[in-house]
Parts: structure tokens; sequence; C-alpha cells
């Protein structure tokens, strides 16, 4: 039997979760890969019932686990608790707690959909980018500061840190990504104002050595931005921080026409994976049933793929994906005249009938 730990979470979380273990279900069915769900509860809706946003309990069960499919955490209704209770901790936690330092957040624009890319047609189309985002460091797990009071001025401060291993570690599972595809790796920083980007920089440089195969170059953040709305097909793999991969991915999952459309897949140094969509919680739309679940149901393949070395069963999954869109079905954040609008139960089926 192979375990996973489905954790709705907040939000659409339980939609696209629900959507996403029904795929894997009839997938099993045709592959016999022996799947078993265990539901675990993380963000507010564990903080709701046992005051954390993550238990103990919790992690551990994780740890044990093949594999974990998350949906999403947070929302208004816990906006104001005190920082370290906040949903997002659970997140954290649940990262640090299984060195997931590697997050892939593929993103691929789909034919069917280039009209809705905010982007030209002829600017986006053929785009197919993997981002590599580091994970459990940088500005997000440094020493910060939430006020201090200094010559009568109240003011607050995080820490941007890097160790040459903890780079390196990432770097490579860029490089090694890049060598599965068009052989590019694009590392971004911003080497020209932070140290911590100047000794990121210098450990690629070094890093990309062992790969003469793979082409390297480095790019600041701003001109990053600028390029994935100008040239995004130049991109093959972007390696980058914590804090500037969270803001370009954003970015770039708006350039494929939605953010739900997009699926990420966290390793690190354990056996266990780490999948969720990247768009958040949604809360604006929760419980309505309109959620589009594509962004979650493309990381149950890639735990597929990734956790279980099942590439033939996540290739099942994407490929009933491209006909689904190809067969005009559309949620509401994708929709266009003329096609056929659906709720999260009906496209989920629609993807279902077609594996
Ligand atoms: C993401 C999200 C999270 C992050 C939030 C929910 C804390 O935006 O996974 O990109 O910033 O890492
Ligand atoms: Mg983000």
């Amino acid at each position: 039997m192979k375990k996973i730990i489905v954790i709705p979470g907040d939000g659409i979380g339980k939609e696209i979760t629900g959507s996403a273990v029904a795929v894997l279900k009839k997938i099993d069915e045709k592959f016999k890969i022996g799947l078993e769900f265990d539901y675990r509860d993380a963000g507010g809706a564990s903080y709701d019932k046992y005051g954390e946003p993550l238990t103990a309990e919790t992690l551990d069960a994780c740890k044990a686990a093949d594999a974990i499919l998350f949906g999403a955490v947070g929302g208004p209704k816990w906006d104001n608790i005190e920082v370290s209770k906040r949903p997002e901790k659970a997140l954290f936690g649940l990262r640090k707690g299984l060195g997931l330092y590697g997050n892939l957040r593929p993103v691929k624009i789909y034919d069917a959909l280039i009209d809705g890319s905010p982007l030209k047609p002829e600017i986006v189309r053929g785009a197919d980018i993997l981002i590599v985002r580091e994970l459990v460091g940088g500005i997000y797990f440094g020493e910060r500061c939430e006020s201090e009071t200094v010559d009568g001025v109240e003011r607050a401060w995080d820490t941007e840190i890097y160790s040459v291993p903890e780079i390196e570690r990432i770097v490579k599972l860029a490089f090694e990504s890049a060598r599965k595809r068009r052989k590019k790796v694009t590392s971004v920083d911003k080497a020209n104002v932070l140290a911590s980007s100047r000794l990121w920089r210098r450990v690629v440089n070094e890093t990309a050595k062992d790969y003469p195969d793979v082409t390297l170059n480095s790019m600041y953040v701003d001109n990053c931005a600028a390029q994935l709305a100008i040239n995004p097909t130049q991109f093959d793999v972007i390696v980058t921080s914590n804090m500037f991969g969270d803001i370009l991915s954003d970015e770039f999952a708006a350039i494929g026409g939605s953010l739900g459309l997009l699926p990420s897949a966290s390793l690190g140094e354990g056996t266990t994976g780490f999948y969720e969509q990247i768009a958040g919680s949604a809360p604006d739309i929760a419980g309505k049933g309109v959620a589009n679940p594509i962004g979650e149901i493309l990381s149950a393949a890639m735990l597929l793929r990734y956790s279980l070395n099942e590439e033939k069963a996540a290739q099942t999954i994407e490929a009933a994906i491209d006909k689904t869109l190809a067969d005009g079905y559309r949620t509401g954040d994708i929709y266009k005249d003329g096609l056929k609008k659906c709720s999260t139960a009906e496209i989920t089926q629609a993807i279902v009938d077609r594996i």
C-alpha cells in the first residue's frame, strides 16, 4: 500500500483535494497502485479544532507517509490571531519539518487557453517553464523582529540569510531538472544589491562547472519580472530564493491565464513529497463549488511521478486534462463564450471520464 495523507485545509482546499482524490481513485483502479488515503487537518481548520495550526501528531503522520496531498490554508477568519498560530504557520511547519527545500512549479501554456492569457498569443505561445524555488531558507525563515523601539521610533525587521550548502542543494536540483528538459538554467538574484545574492551567484557559478552540458545565465529579479512579460519563451528552468520564487511564480501563473491551473511538488532530504496547487485558499469562492481543481489534480499527477515513480499514471492524468480542455470544459475562471461552463464537480467528472 502507498499511504497518502490528504490535508484539505481551508477555503477551496476541501473542494479541490476532493477532486484530486477522485482522480487518484480512478487512476488506482486502472493502474492498481494500492493507494490509501488518510485525512488530517492543518491551518485554520486545525486551529479551530486543536488551538494549533499544525499538531505534532499531524506532522509525525506526514513524516511516516509516502506523500502528502495538500489543499490550501488561510482566510479572513484567522487574519487577526496571534502570529505563531496563523494558518500559514502550518505550511511552514510542514515544509521545514519535512526538510522540503526544493519546490518545483511547472508552468505550461495550454494551446486551448491561449487567449485567456493577458499576454498576446504570439508572445506566450510555447512557454514552458519550471520554477525551482528554495523553500526552507531565506527571509521566510531568517531571524525577525515584529516590533522594537529605537530612539522612540518603532520598527520591525526580517533577515535574508543563505548558507553555501543551502544554495548548493537547490541549485543542483535545478541543474538535474534541466538535464531532463531543454538544458538551460536561469538563476535569479539581486546580486547588484544583496550580499546573500552575491553568495548565491558565486555558488551557482561554482556548481555549474559540474554541469557543462547545461547552459547557465544569471539574471536580476527585476529584469526577470520584465522578461517574463516580454519574452517568456526564453526560459527553461528558473532557480531562485524562497521570496523571489514566491513572487515570480504568481506572475508566471498569471501569464498562463489562471492561478488555478498550477501545481507544485516540494521535495527534500527525506522520502516524503508534498503536493499542492499554488493559488491559495481563495476564501471569496470557497464552498460555492466553482473552484478550478486543475492545479490540484496536476499536483496529484506530480505526486505519482515524484513520490510513487508512476510516470505512466502521471501522464495519463495530464493527457486527460489536455483532452478535457480541448473538449471545451471550463470552470468560471477560464470560461469563454460558447464553451461548457462547469462546476468543480462537473469538470472533475469530465477529467475522470477521460482516464
Ligand atoms: C505559496 C504561498 C505561501 C508562500 C503563503 C501561503 C505563505 O504564497 O506557496 O506560494 O508564501 O510560500
Ligand atoms: Mg505564493
